[in-house]
């Protein structure tokens, strides 16, 4: 830690967090499984999303029944804290750490993640817009996403212009000897000051990101408004000085999904089929964010 203080417990979230049953892409279109996209249709049925032995379980079921709705042959869930709960470093609070325990599955396709967006601006239909404008030019913050055999933590930061002028940076966390996190609960975190993100697997610090002062030599915003690569960086922390929401989520990789792609080949739903025996399960046993006072 930098900054010495007091740490404080800010909301322990599972309160704040509410279930998202809409399609599972960000533009609100559906896209089948079959033509690239993920494979999951996000439903809060208990099947996908319930409350178990103190533990929210997000889990991933083979779902024919699902197929006839939307053409996805796979339900899963998806939470987030959106218009319940947000936060960003303040006065009061110079550095957060947001935090949850969680165990993830293992398996071809499988797709776990413990993420943020902005939380000003952002729209049912937008839910990656923030103060800043579209994603991801107002920021998206992953403190954990792992993918398949969940042998990596993937801590990243998503920033620059709105897309396609989108920038990121990624860094990740194995266990000792490259076991997979899915055989036990881990606490995934992110400490986070105006200057400055820290990413932990219990306690373990394995990724440091700093803004980069209205430069590219950190993370960067080009506002709402760039159309070019070449635009000036908005001269502040953007876009991580703007408040952001949690979100929880269980995604099944598709033939266009580039993060559970293995050797840049992606997972065909045949092979899906063939290789995942569902259901399959995401345990989150608390959220927490902390406040460090002054
Ligand atoms: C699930 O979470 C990851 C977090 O990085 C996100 O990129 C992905 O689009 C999410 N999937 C869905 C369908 O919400
Ligand atoms: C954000 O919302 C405010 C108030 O609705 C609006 O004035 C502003 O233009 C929006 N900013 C962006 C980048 O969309
Ligand atoms: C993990 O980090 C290493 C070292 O920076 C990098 O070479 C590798 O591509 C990363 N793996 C993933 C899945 O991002
Ligand atoms: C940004 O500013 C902070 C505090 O003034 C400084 O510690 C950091 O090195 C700067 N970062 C860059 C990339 O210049
Ligand atoms: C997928 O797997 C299930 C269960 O093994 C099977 O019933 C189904 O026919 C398979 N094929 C497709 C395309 O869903």
């Amino acid at each position: 830690m930098g900054s010495a203080g007091t740490l404080g417990l800010l909301m322990a979230l599972a309160a704040a967090l509410s279930p998202e049953s809409q399609p599972s892409e960000g533009s609100g279109t559906v896209q089948p499984l079959q033509s690239s996209a993920q494979g999951q249709w996000y439903t809060d049925l208990p099947q996908n999303l319930r409350l178990e032995d103190g533990k929210l379980v997000l889990q991933a079921v083979y779902d024919p029944a699902a197929r006839a709705i939307r053409d996805q042959p796979y339900t899963s869930a998806r939470v987030r804290t959106f218009g319940k709960y947000a936060v960003a470093p303040s006065q009061a609070h110079p550095t957060i750490k947001v935090e949850a325990r969680i165990k993830v599955p293992a398996g071809l396709g499988l797709w776990p993640a413990f993420w943020m967006l902005p939380a000003d601006n952002a729209t049912a239909a937008c839910s990656g817009c923030g103060r800043h404008g579209v994603w991801a030019a107002s920021g998206e913050i992953d403190i954990l996403e792992a993918a398949n055999d969940a042998t990596k933590a993937l801590g990243t930061l998503h920033y620059g212009g709105p897309w396609p002028l989108n920038s990121y940076t990624s860094n990740n966390y194995s266990l000792p000897g490259g076991a997979s996190l899915a055989g036990d609960f881990h606490t995934f975190g992110l400490e986070w000051d105006a200057k400055q993100m820290r990413w932990y697997v219990d306690g373990q610090l394995f990724a440091t990101q700093y803004s980069g002062n209205g430069t590219r030599s950190g993370w960067f915003s080009l506002g709402a408004d760039a159309t070019s690569l070449e635009a000036q960086p908005l001269l502040s922390d953007a876009p991580f000085s703007q408040r952001f929401y949690i979100i929880l989520n269980l995604s099944l990789g598709g033939e266009a999904t580039e993060f559970t792609k293995i050797n840049g080949v992606g997972i065909a739903p045949a092979q899906l089929n063939a290789t995942l025996a569902t259901p399959q399960a995401m345990l989150v046993d608390w959220v927490r964010v902390w406040g460090y006072s002054p």
